[in-house]
Protein backbone atom coordinates (compact mmCIF):
# COMPACT_ATOMS: atom_id res chain seq x y z
CA UNK A 1 0.00 0.00 0.00
CA UNK A 2 1.31 3.46 -0.84
CA UNK A 3 1.77 6.03 1.65
CA UNK A 4 -1.13 8.02 0.23
CA UNK A 5 -3.41 5.56 0.35
CA UNK A 6 -2.78 4.83 3.53
CA UNK A 7 -2.83 8.17 4.58
CA UNK A 8 -6.25 8.53 3.38
CA UNK A 9 -7.49 5.03 4.73
CA UNK A 10 -6.25 6.49 8.83
CA UNK A 11 -7.95 9.78 7.82
CA UNK A 12 -11.25 7.78 6.85
CA UNK A 13 -11.15 6.20 10.25
CA UNK A 14 -10.60 8.96 12.24
CA UNK A 15 -13.65 10.36 10.97
CA UNK A 16 -15.83 7.20 11.32
CA UNK A 17 -14.89 6.65 14.66
CA UNK A 18 -14.51 10.19 16.09
CA UNK A 19 -18.34 10.71 16.32
CA UNK A 20 -18.39 7.55 18.57
CA UNK A 21 -15.72 8.16 20.97
CA UNK A 22 -16.78 11.73 21.53
CA UNK A 23 -20.64 10.53 22.27
CA UNK A 24 -19.28 7.84 24.57
CA UNK A 25 -16.88 10.19 26.23
CA UNK A 26 -19.84 12.88 26.77
CA UNK A 27 -22.22 10.04 28.09
CA UNK A 28 -20.02 9.10 30.59
CA UNK A 29 -18.63 12.34 31.87
CA UNK A 30 -22.24 13.89 31.56
CA UNK A 31 -23.64 14.71 35.50
CA UNK A 32 -26.54 13.70 35.97
CA UNK A 33 -28.06 13.75 40.22
CA UNK A 34 -28.98 11.46 42.13
CA UNK A 35 -30.71 11.43 45.24
CA UNK A 36 -28.49 10.53 48.27
CA UNK A 37 -29.07 11.07 52.24
CA UNK A 38 -32.41 13.85 51.63
CA UNK A 39 -30.27 16.16 48.98
CA UNK A 40 -29.37 15.83 45.20
CA UNK A 41 -25.89 15.33 44.53
CA UNK A 42 -24.54 15.86 41.08
CA UNK A 43 -22.66 12.92 39.53
CA UNK A 44 -21.28 11.32 36.27
CA UNK A 45 -20.14 7.78 35.41
CA UNK A 46 -16.58 8.48 34.84
CA UNK A 47 -15.78 9.54 37.87
CA UNK A 48 -17.46 6.75 39.67
CA UNK A 49 -15.08 4.34 37.56
CA UNK A 50 -12.18 6.29 38.45
CA UNK A 51 -13.25 5.95 42.16
CA UNK A 52 -14.22 2.37 41.91
CA UNK A 53 -10.30 1.52 41.19
CA UNK A 54 -10.26 1.76 45.09
CA UNK A 55 -12.80 -1.21 44.96
CA UNK A 56 -12.15 -3.19 42.06
CA UNK A 57 -9.35 -5.35 43.52
CA UNK A 58 -11.79 -6.63 45.78
CA UNK A 59 -14.83 -6.34 44.32
CA UNK A 60 -16.22 -7.38 40.55
CA UNK A 61 -20.14 -6.29 39.49
CA UNK A 62 -21.02 -8.06 36.42
CA UNK A 63 -23.56 -11.09 36.97
CA UNK A 64 -22.14 -14.52 37.62
CA UNK A 65 -18.90 -12.79 38.11
CA UNK A 66 -16.49 -14.76 40.75
CA UNK A 67 -16.22 -13.34 44.37
CA UNK A 68 -12.54 -11.89 45.08
CA UNK A 69 -11.70 -10.76 48.75
CA UNK A 70 -14.94 -9.51 48.98
CA UNK A 71 -18.62 -10.38 47.01
CA UNK A 72 -19.44 -10.08 43.66
CA UNK A 73 -22.07 -7.22 44.02
CA UNK A 74 -24.53 -8.25 40.99
CA UNK A 75 -27.76 -6.73 41.75
CA UNK A 76 -27.10 -5.29 45.23
CA UNK A 77 -29.99 -2.78 45.04
CA UNK A 78 -32.44 -5.66 44.68
CA UNK A 79 -31.21 -8.57 46.81
CA UNK A 80 -30.89 -8.30 50.78
CA UNK A 81 -27.36 -6.91 52.13
CA UNK A 82 -24.99 -10.59 52.53
CA UNK A 83 -26.52 -12.87 49.81
CA UNK A 84 -24.45 -13.02 47.13
CA UNK A 85 -24.84 -17.36 46.91
CA UNK A 86 -21.43 -18.96 47.36
CA UNK A 87 -19.61 -15.67 49.52
CA UNK A 88 -19.42 -15.96 53.27
CA UNK A 89 -19.92 -12.82 54.92
CA UNK A 90 -19.18 -11.44 59.03
CA UNK A 91 -22.31 -11.55 60.79
CA UNK A 92 -22.51 -7.73 60.28
CA UNK A 93 -23.70 -8.19 56.85
CA UNK A 94 -26.90 -9.49 57.24
CA UNK A 95 -29.98 -10.00 54.59
CA UNK A 96 -32.37 -8.48 57.55
CA UNK A 97 -31.14 -4.95 56.66
CA UNK A 98 -32.41 -5.68 52.97
CA UNK A 99 -31.40 -4.31 50.00
CA UNK A 100 -28.36 -1.75 49.55
CA UNK A 101 -29.94 1.93 48.82
CA UNK A 102 -28.26 4.85 47.96
CA UNK A 103 -29.14 6.01 51.74
CA UNK A 104 -27.46 2.97 53.37
CA UNK A 105 -24.62 2.59 50.69
CA UNK A 106 -23.71 6.17 51.61
CA UNK A 107 -24.00 5.76 55.27
CA UNK A 108 -21.22 2.43 54.80
CA UNK A 109 -19.51 3.73 52.58
CA UNK A 110 -18.21 6.98 54.20
CA UNK A 111 -17.12 4.57 57.20
CA UNK A 112 -17.68 0.83 56.92
CA UNK A 113 -16.38 0.25 60.18
CA UNK A 114 -18.38 2.44 62.39
CA UNK A 115 -21.55 2.22 60.11
CA UNK A 116 -21.62 -1.77 60.66
CA UNK A 117 -19.25 -2.46 63.20
CA UNK A 118 -17.79 -6.14 63.12
CA UNK A 119 -18.07 -6.07 59.32
CA UNK A 120 -14.70 -7.93 57.54
CA UNK A 121 -14.76 -4.73 54.74
CA UNK A 122 -11.19 -3.88 55.57
CA UNK A 123 -11.57 -0.27 53.53
CA UNK A 124 -10.98 3.19 55.32
CA UNK A 125 -13.90 4.64 53.65
CA UNK A 126 -14.55 7.49 50.93
CA UNK A 127 -14.81 10.69 53.07
CA UNK A 128 -16.16 13.22 50.16
CA UNK A 129 -19.88 12.79 49.30
CA UNK A 130 -19.22 13.31 46.25
CA UNK A 131 -17.21 10.63 45.20
CA UNK A 132 -19.14 9.08 47.14
CA UNK A 133 -22.38 9.35 44.69
CA UNK A 134 -20.07 9.01 41.54
CA UNK A 135 -19.30 5.18 42.53
CA UNK A 136 -23.16 5.02 43.40
CA UNK A 137 -24.23 5.83 40.27
CA UNK A 138 -21.63 3.63 38.83
CA UNK A 139 -22.48 0.91 40.88
CA UNK A 140 -25.62 1.16 39.90
CA UNK A 141 -24.90 1.10 36.51
CA UNK A 142 -23.06 -1.99 36.53
CA UNK A 143 -24.91 -4.32 38.86
CA UNK A 144 -28.19 -3.85 36.88
CA UNK A 145 -29.96 -1.41 38.30
CA UNK A 146 -28.84 1.85 36.66
CA UNK A 147 -30.09 5.03 38.45
CA UNK A 148 -32.77 7.05 36.13
CA UNK A 149 -31.24 9.75 34.60
CA UNK A 150 -27.59 8.79 34.90
CA UNK A 151 -27.35 6.07 31.97
CA UNK A 152 -25.47 6.94 28.97
C1 LIG B 1 -9.78 -5.01 50.83
C2 LIG B 1 -10.94 -5.49 50.16
C3 LIG B 1 -12.14 -4.58 49.98
C4 LIG B 1 -12.17 -3.31 49.46
C5 LIG B 1 -11.02 -2.44 49.02
C6 LIG B 1 -13.58 -2.95 49.37
N1 LIG B 1 -14.34 -3.97 49.85
FE1 LIG B 1 -16.37 -4.01 49.95
N2 LIG B 1 -16.31 -5.78 50.93
C7 LIG B 1 -15.17 -6.50 51.21
C8 LIG B 1 -15.51 -7.65 52.03
C9 LIG B 1 -14.54 -8.72 52.54
C10 LIG B 1 -16.91 -7.58 52.23
C11 LIG B 1 -17.76 -8.53 53.08
C12 LIG B 1 -17.67 -7.99 54.52
C13 LIG B 1 -18.27 -8.86 55.59
O1 LIG B 1 -18.72 -9.98 55.33
O2 LIG B 1 -18.29 -8.38 56.74
C14 LIG B 1 -17.38 -6.40 51.52
C15 LIG B 1 -18.72 -6.01 51.43
C16 LIG B 1 -19.18 -4.99 50.63
C17 LIG B 1 -20.57 -4.72 50.35
C18 LIG B 1 -21.76 -5.53 50.84
C19 LIG B 1 -22.06 -6.58 49.76
C20 LIG B 1 -23.31 -7.40 49.96
O3 LIG B 1 -23.41 -8.43 49.28
O4 LIG B 1 -24.17 -7.03 50.76
C21 LIG B 1 -20.60 -3.65 49.51
C22 LIG B 1 -21.85 -3.01 48.92
C23 LIG B 1 -19.24 -3.24 49.28
N3 LIG B 1 -18.40 -4.09 49.96
C24 LIG B 1 -18.88 -2.19 48.47
C25 LIG B 1 -17.56 -1.73 48.35
C26 LIG B 1 -17.19 -0.53 47.62
C27 LIG B 1 -18.15 0.34 46.82
C28 LIG B 1 -15.83 -0.38 47.78
C29 LIG B 1 -14.96 0.75 47.27
C30 LIG B 1 -15.37 2.10 47.57
C31 LIG B 1 -15.36 -1.51 48.55
N4 LIG B 1 -16.44 -2.28 48.88
C32 LIG B 1 -14.04 -1.74 48.88
C33 LIG B 1 -13.90 -6.19 50.78
C34 LIG B 1 -13.51 -4.97 50.24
Amino acid sequence: MTGARLRRLLVLGHWLLAPVLASTASAATEACTVPVAGEERSANLESGRRAFLKCRACHTLGEGERHLVGPNLWHMFRRPAGSAAGFSYSPAIRPDLGPWTNDSLDRFLAQPSKALPGNRMVFAGLSNPAERAHVIVYLRQHTGDPQPGCQP
